[in-house]
């Protein structure tokens, strides 16, 4: 294997062993300084439209943006002057000026957006600058994403990860000036469109424009617990967090550090939760008696399961059972299904809708 090459840099006053190829926002966080952005997503190419992770460089004439150029043998970088520091406040100034204020409820309830985590950071307001406020929230139906454009601050993360990670292509940049917009194609719903409601742009959008539609006015983020686990949908194994609240589950975030998914979730691990609470949910056994199915006890239902399986399996044998178990079901629901068939029963046509 080819050995990497390094190169030297020198970050604010630190000499500091980087790789070609590395971006310096790359190499300053491998080597623990801290840089804020706001159109950076990794995953993605740097679009560099936000220009808050602007850094200097020695022998440059203006601030470079850190997430798109690439490390240089000797480079001299700055990342942190009072100068640099006063033109990102001014730089978050400008972005909040174009949102209203007041009508957002991501920080409240979803918990705080890297926008408005920054703004606080660098005590910036809207007020500052006046100019034509950009986007209107979006009369699209879907039942899963909910778009505001008016809290939009086109840093084209969502497109970029729609395009270039998902290959979906459902959303794109579209007008000019104050006309830029995200849109999907023809300024259509997202239904009408070729999104797979994958979630992604709702996970990588720094403000409130994209929401998690059914996770609005369930809960305060305050109350909400996340717990880790891995998507039951298929046996990709995606890791997710479900948002719990108030003993219910109320919707779910990618596991960013799952070595399977590494953040990305399909439509169902993304939004398919509900039937955990549905009021339709089975939770009485059911018999069919005369052909009606009719609420049974537990024991009842249990009683008849051993009757008939004890009489198939002396008729037939074990291998007249085939057992399928459910992702909606828990994992050690479908553990101790396996093992029944296996070691109860004796039969190895065990199957499970996650197989595929
Ligand atoms: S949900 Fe996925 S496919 Fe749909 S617009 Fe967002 S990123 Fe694109
Ligand atoms: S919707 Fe969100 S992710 Fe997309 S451009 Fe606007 S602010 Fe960025
Ligand atoms: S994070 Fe680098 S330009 Fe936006």
């Amino acid at each position: 294997m080819l050995k990497e090459e390094t190169l030297k840099v020198v970050i604010n006053g630190q000499e500091v062993e980087s790789s070609f190829g590395k971006t310096i926002l790359e190499c300053a966080r491998d080597s623990g300084v801290d840089i804020p952005t706001l159109c950076f997503d990794s995953r993605v190419k740097a679009t560099a439209a936000c220009r808050l992770c602007s850094v200097n460089v020695k022998g440059r004439r203006l601030p470079v943006a850190a997430c798109a150029q690439k490390m240089e043998p000797g480079m001299e970088i700055t990342t942190d002057s009072s100068d640099l520091e006063s033109m990102r406040k001014t730089i978050l100034d400008l972005v909040v000026s174009e949102n209203p204020t007041g009508e957002c409820v991501r920080c409240e309830e979803i918990g705080p957006c890297e926008l408005h985590t920054l703004t606080k950071r660098y005590g910036s307001k809207p007020g500052r600058f006046h100019g034509a406020l950009s986007g209107e929230k979006s009369k699209d139906t879907n039942p899963f994403i909910f778009r505001d454009y008016s809290q939009c601050i086109l840093c084209y993360r969502c497109t970029s990860v729609c395009g270039e990670v998902e290959q979906a292509h459902a959303i794109v940049p579209a007008g000019r000036g104050f006309g830029s917009r995200i849109a999907a194609a023809f300024d259509s719903g997202l239904l009408d469109s070729s999104c797979t409601f994958c979630g992604q742009c709702i996970q990588t959008c720094p403000t409130g424009a994209l929401m998690d539609r059914k996770m609005l006015g369930q809960a305060k983020a305050s109350e909400v617990t996340k717990v880790k686990t891995v998507c039951p949908y298929c046996g990709t194994g995606c890791g997710l967090n479900l948002h719990v609240a108030n003993n219910k589950v109320i919707g779910t975030t990618p596991d960013w550090d799952s070595p399977s998914g590494e953040g990305s979730l399909c439509v169902k691990g993304q939004f398919a939760t509900d039937f955990i609470s549905h009021k339709d949910r089975l939770k009485t056994p059911l018999i069919r008696r005369n052909g009606v199915l009719t609420e049974a006890t537990w024991d009842e239902a249990y009683d008849l399961i051993v009757e008939k399986f004890t009489q198939i399996k002396e008729e037939s044998g074990p291998n007249a059972f085939t057992f399928w178990t459910s992702a909606r079901a828990t994992t050690e629901s479908n553990y101790i299904m396996q093992k029944f068939a296996r070691a109860v029963i004796g039969t190895n046509n065990v199957d499970n809708c996650s197989r595929t």
